[in-house]
């Protein structure tokens, strides 16, 4: 299948990879910025553009991979395509490539990808829909040859596990990032934190969250809450999310 990338980022860069690996043909990767498209299109031996005159239009398959803000500017480019054009995004509506007259999809992918950090695919769960069943089988069919857990789902399903994935991914990460922050102002490395960080994520590979969580807030130590928040005095965000979490905590487990 001709497949053509409209994005170079993180999702762009490991799903194009992955399609490659399976035979599929990459023939154009395109980015508002052509040296961003050229480090991609160079990896695939694809073509580089960054003007949609350029675009391929006899392609099989467009991946618009850009930020959710941007889907509905870049499928307004892609008029003259009689290709499938699919979005990868989790909490956007199919409605934003078909109101062009496009023939239109989704493949969101639910995992975590950074440009750095490798990943296999053949877990990841793939959510799929389409406007018709042709592509939907189109879509299933290329689904199962990258990946073992696919998913036929309606665009409310999928915004729900979006948000789901906001606070079981995006939400600890930046936690870890702050945790990383004060250590660092306390001169302690984050290395340190890895064994923990690694054990709660195994713990819940076997057990349901709310029966493994442990600390002051579960315990109700609210003598080591009030020296945490006083830790965090002159860190007020900090201490904010301290604060909500906890009650959040305390709320579950009531
Ligand atoms: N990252 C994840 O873990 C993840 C997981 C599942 C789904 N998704 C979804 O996948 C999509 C891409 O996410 P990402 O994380 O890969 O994003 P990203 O790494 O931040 O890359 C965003 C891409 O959007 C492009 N872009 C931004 N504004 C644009 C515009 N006005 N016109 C054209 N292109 C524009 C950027 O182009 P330049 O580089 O040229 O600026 C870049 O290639 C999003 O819909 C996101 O919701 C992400």
């Amino acid at each position: 299948m001709d497949v053509v990338l409209l994005g170079s980022g993180n999702v762009a860069t490991h799903l194009a990879k992955a399609l490659k690996a399976k035979g599929e043909n990459v023939i154009q990767v395109y980015s508002q910025n052509l040296d961003n498209a050229k480090l991609l299109a160079n990896e695939l031996s694809a073509e580089a553009i960054s003007n949609y005159t350029d675009l391929n239009n006899k392609a099989d398959l467009y991946i618009i991979s850009v930020k959710d803000d941007a889907i509905d500017e870049v499928a307004a480019q892609l008029k003259n395509v009689r290709g499938l054009v699919v979005h990868t995004s989790g909490t956007t509506d199919i409605n934003v490539l078909s109101k062009h007259g496009l023939r239109s999809g989704v493949f969101y992918p639910l995992q975590t990808f950074s440009k750095g950090k490798s990943v296999s695919f053949d877990n990841i769960p793939l959510c799929i829909e389409a406007e018709n069943e042709t592509d939907l089988n189109k879509l299933e069919k290329l689904a199962n040859t990258l990946s073992n857990k696919v998913y036929n789902l309606d665009g409310e399903k999928r915004k729900v596990l979006h948000l789901t994935a906001v606070f079981a991914c995006n939400f600890p990460n930046h936690l870890y990032a702050l945790a990383a922050k004060i250590l660092d102002s306390n001169q302690l490395e984050f290395d340190i934190l890895r064994p923990l960080i690694f054990e709660t994520a195994d713990k819940v590979m076997t057990n349901l969250p709310i029966n493994v969580q442990t600390g002051p807030a579960v315990r109700d130590d609210q003598n080591t809450i009030n020296k945490h928040l006083n830790m965090l005095n002159n860190l007020p965000e900090l201490q904010d999310i301290y604060q909500t979490l906890s009650n959040s905590i305390k709320i579950t487990h009531k």
